[in-house]
């Protein structure tokens, strides 16, 4: 058990957080060991894989910090057209991408460079160019600290949705993920509909790309956008893209003709939450060591010494301005932890 222990390198915004104890977990044994000796009782606890998705309020976390530091990637079953590889939740996960890439198996390929651990993609059901680990999920492995006991979660049990799972709703502060296994294609079929990807291929002249060209293209495409959290700290995008009514949208259009929207599966439209933010003013905006970053104003910064609260204020009057711009209220797609 490490006491007074710095987050600063645990966490994405580099904000250098002291927490009372933290302990590194290697196995499912070390958390079985925690729950016979009391610490899912009373104490206040947190899981932390990278990082590179929470943002604390305060300076110091009076509680248990639980990095999660498991490891090993396996092929465990042959399903035909299909793998299902096995991920301990402590793998990093641009590096089990970059694996899966090299190896030819598809299906992860437009995830390619997202930070943070393995075990944490579940949990907001990660999502970029057009896929999600929805999509290839096929199952995970959680440690219940209220039982002791280790439960397999199937795609029904998660409620994966954008940015969602049951891990952030009904079972938020439960289960500790210990592994996950994705269903990976042997003969990948490449998708390129989001964004940019074609026009970056095109200008690759990969005619007839494969999963590795899709790959480099979106490395490339992430790269000219958002802050390298090893430079400038940041937790990638701060606030969720809003979904809202086709009504609501026609209405806004007719203010503001030149909003972006997007068919969202349930049939209603999601708004570009960085336009939102970019019209109300705010890309590039800095105050003190807090900001907007100048090429995606949905990522907010810290530019060295911000504190939590100082990020948490940019955050609250950007919310603001939205609202009175707009009528629509940004949610938090980072985990704040007050
Ligand atoms: P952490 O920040 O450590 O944790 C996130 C949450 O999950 C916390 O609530 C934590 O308690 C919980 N948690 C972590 N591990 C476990 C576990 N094993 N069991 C139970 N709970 C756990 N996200 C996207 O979806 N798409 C993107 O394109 C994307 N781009 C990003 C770009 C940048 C530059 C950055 C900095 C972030 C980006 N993110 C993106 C957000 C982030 O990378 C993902 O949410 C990632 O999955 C977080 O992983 P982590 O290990 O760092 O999680
Ligand atoms: N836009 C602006 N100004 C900006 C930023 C964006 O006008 O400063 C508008 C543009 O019209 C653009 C649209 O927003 O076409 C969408 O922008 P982008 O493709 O960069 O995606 P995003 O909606 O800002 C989402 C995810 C990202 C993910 C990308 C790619 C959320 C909250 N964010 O960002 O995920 O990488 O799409 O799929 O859904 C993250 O979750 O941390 C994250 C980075």
């Amino acid at each position: 058990m490490l006491r007074n222990y710095s987050l600063r390198h645990h966490n994405t915004f580099g904000l250098d957080v002291l927490c009372n104890y933290a302990c590194k977990v290697h196995d499912a044994g070390r958390l079985e060991v925690l729950f016979r000796d009391g610490y899912f009782g009373g104490e206040r606890w947190l899981v932390l894989g990278g990082g590179s998705n929470v943002l604390f309020l305060e300076d110091y976390y009076d509680g248990l910090v639980l990095l999660i530091e498991n490891k090993g990637i396996t092929l465990s079953q042959d399903l035909g057209d299909e793998v299902v590889v096995s991920i301990a939740a402590g793998e990093e996960w641009t590096g089990f991408v970059q694996q899966m890439v090299k190896a030819g198996l598809g299906g992860v390929e437009n995830l390619t460079l997202i930070p943070g651990k393995v075990g944490a993609a579940p949990m907001q059901n990660i999502g970029a160019y057009g896929v999600e680990l929805k999509d290839v999920f096929h199952s995970l492995q959680a440690f219940d600290t209220q039982t002791g006991e280790i439960v397999e979660f199937l795609p029904e049990d998660c409620e994966f949705g954008y940015r969602n799972s049951v891990f952030k709703t009904l079972y938020r502060n439960r289960f500790i993920i210990l592994g996950i296994d994705l269903r990976l294609k042997k003969n990948p079929v490449v998708k390129l509909d989001y964004g940019s990807i074609r026009q970056e291929l095109t200008s690759m002249q990969a005619d007839n790309p494969g999963i590795e060209e899709v790959s480099m293209a979106i490395e490339k495409i992430r790269r000219s956008k958002l802050p390298d959290p090893q430079h400038i700290g940041n937790a990638g995008s701060f606030f969720k893209n809003p979904i809202v009514h086709p009504a609501m949208f026609d209405l806004l259009k007719s203010e503001f003709p030149d909003m972006p929207g997007y068919h969202s599966d349930d049939g209603n439209t999601k708004l570009a939450a960085g336009w939102l933010i970019e019209k109300a003013g705010w890309k590039g905006f800095r105050k003190g060591d807090a900001g907007v970053y100048d090429k995606q104003a949905l990522v907010l910064v810290n530019y060295g010494k911000a504190t939590g609260a100082d990020i948490w204020e940019l955050a609250l009057e950007i919310q603001y301005s939205v609202k009175t711009m707009f009528g629509i209220t940004l949610e938090p797609e980072v985990n704040i932890i007050r």
